[in-house]
């Protein structure tokens, strides 16, 4: 958990205007300390997101052995220990409200020879866990939990773990990612299979630390195999800036009237990009600039202008892991647009940081937009005038991005809207609201 709550209040803004440092990705940073951590010696970190679900996994992984220093605002050096090297830690690893930190360290030491406890805050310790707990099993590692493989847990590391053929039965990356990194300290090839192509961080940095992973397309979907004892080699990375996080300012500059902001050096992975696609389809103006490659990550500066002629669209699922985290920004300019957007195949939001439908539901209900609302769908009725009602008081749930979300709409509301606490928002992106207000957002702390 954050600091002391801290109610923020959102009110129709002045034109935003530019250019708006968005911090590093929040998978990539995560990914970038745990295989620096499993890699004997140095790597360099640059452009690390320091938000506290990054820092508890650098606290964890310094926990589990390895030694990591901040040099600088964002640099980081690792001295990891090589894969198999973890070692049991002397207390229980506490990952805060991050679902990343905790399923992807499951993984790391499942198969280890150690014992490791996990807890977290509220939020966390009622995230489904069994759909990590399961396929870790299956190498050999056993655990025990609360009811319905809730935090907190201990995982007893497999000592003579076995490779896996394994079907994801959810789109998750977090999942794929604990296999993925399970299987570094197993001998022989793991195989994972996903019908939906879900983030790729995982295996690109894992190619890019000399690992062996392949990756094909086959009638059953992406086929990802990773092959066991790699050795990992020392590698800097600059962590490219989040899409999640860089949806924020450039969702409410297409929304309010007269912006125009820059967002550079976001990472345009295509397993991340669906968002930027979907706001182009509703009409909004965004352009890409300046494409390049860094850290085996596609990057590019995102422009983005006041767009006055949104219409909503229908979303099928069929890329929803793609942006499955820009759904709740989402809603909110459907919420201005003109005529229904429908979200489907979107029930992995109940089970997010909130049950991101039903925080969606209410706050945008309680802001005078009507709604329909599906076990896995979303329809949001625009109001086709660029504005919402607003005048109420958001529950964001422990939810940083439903903070954050509703924090955007008000810039839009005829009257301010206000969110109960804006400090989870310091899970991933400290500096938003300082940042918003420097382009011109009105944004008060209560
Ligand atoms: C993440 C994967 C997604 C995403 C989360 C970060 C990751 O979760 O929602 O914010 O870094 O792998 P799921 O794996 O639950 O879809």
């Amino acid at each position: 958990m954050s600091g002391s709550i801290s109610p923020l209040k959102s009110v129709a803004s002045h034109p935003l205007s530019g250019s708006i440092a968005v911090p590093g990705d929040k998978s990539i940073s995560h990914r970038a300390i745990i295989l620096g951590s499993l890699t004997i010696g140095q790597s360099v970190v640059s452009h690390l997101l320091e938000s506290t679900d990054v820092l508890d996994t650098v606290k964890a992984m310094v926990a589990l052995g390895a030694e990591i220093s901040r040099s600088n605002d964002g640099e980081y050096i690792i001295n990891g220990v090589g894969v198999g090297g973890l070692a049991e830690p002397d207390n229980v690893i506490d990952c805060g409200n991050s679902g990343t930190s905790v399923r992807l360290i499951m993984g790391a030491i499942a198969t280890s020879s150690i014992n490791v406890t996990f807890t977290g805050d509220v939020s966390l310790r009622n995230r489904p866990m069994s759909r990590v707990l399961k396929p870790l099993s299956l190498f050999g590692a056993s655990y025990i939990s609360r009811s319905e493989g809730r935090l907190p847990i201990t995982i007893k590391g497999s000592s003579e773990p076995m490779p896996i053929v394994y079907k994801l039965p959810v789109a998750s990356a977090q999942v794929k990612s604990a296999v993925l990194l399970a299987a570094l300290n197993t001998p022989g090839i793991t195989t994972i299979i996903e019908e939906q192509a879900t983030r790729d961080h995982t295996e690109r940095m894992l190619k890019l630390f000399g690992a062996k992973v392949t990756s094909k397309i086959t009638e059953f979907g992406n086929e990802i195999s990773v092959t066991g004892f790699p050795e990992l080699r020392r590698t800097n990375i600059t962590i490219p800036s989040d899409p999640s996080s860089a949806a924020f300012p450039l969702c409410a500059a297409i929304m309010v009237e007269g912006s125009d902001i820059v967002v550079p050096n976001v990472c345009q992975n295509p397993t991340r990009n669906e968002l930027f696609s979907v706001l182009i389809r509703m009409g909004a103006d965004l352009t890409f600039e300046n494409k390049r490659q860094q850290s085996g990550e596609d990057i590019a500066d995102v422009r983005a202008r006041y767009s006055p002629a949104l219409s909503g669209i229908e979303i099928s699922g069929h890329r929803a892991p793609s942006m499955i985290d820009e759904y709740p920004i989402l809603a909110m300019v459907a919420s201005v647009a003109k005529g229904k957007t429908t979200m489907k195949g979107i029930a992995e939001l109940r089970h997010k940081e909130s049950d991101r439908i039903q925080a969606i539901n209410e706050g945008l209900t309680a802001a005078g937009v009507k709604l329909e609302v599906g076990k896995s769908s979303l329809t949001v009725y625009g109001s086709g005038n660029g504005f919402v009602e607003g005048g109420n008081l958001v529950k964001v749930y422990n939810d940083h991005r439903i903070a954050m979300s509703f924090a955007c709409l008000g810039l839009v509301s005829k009257s301010a809207i206000t969110i109960d606490d804006s400090s989870i928002i310091d899970t991933s992106f400290p500096n938003f609201i300082a940042m918003m207000r420097g382009a011109g957002a009105t944004l008060q702390s209560l």
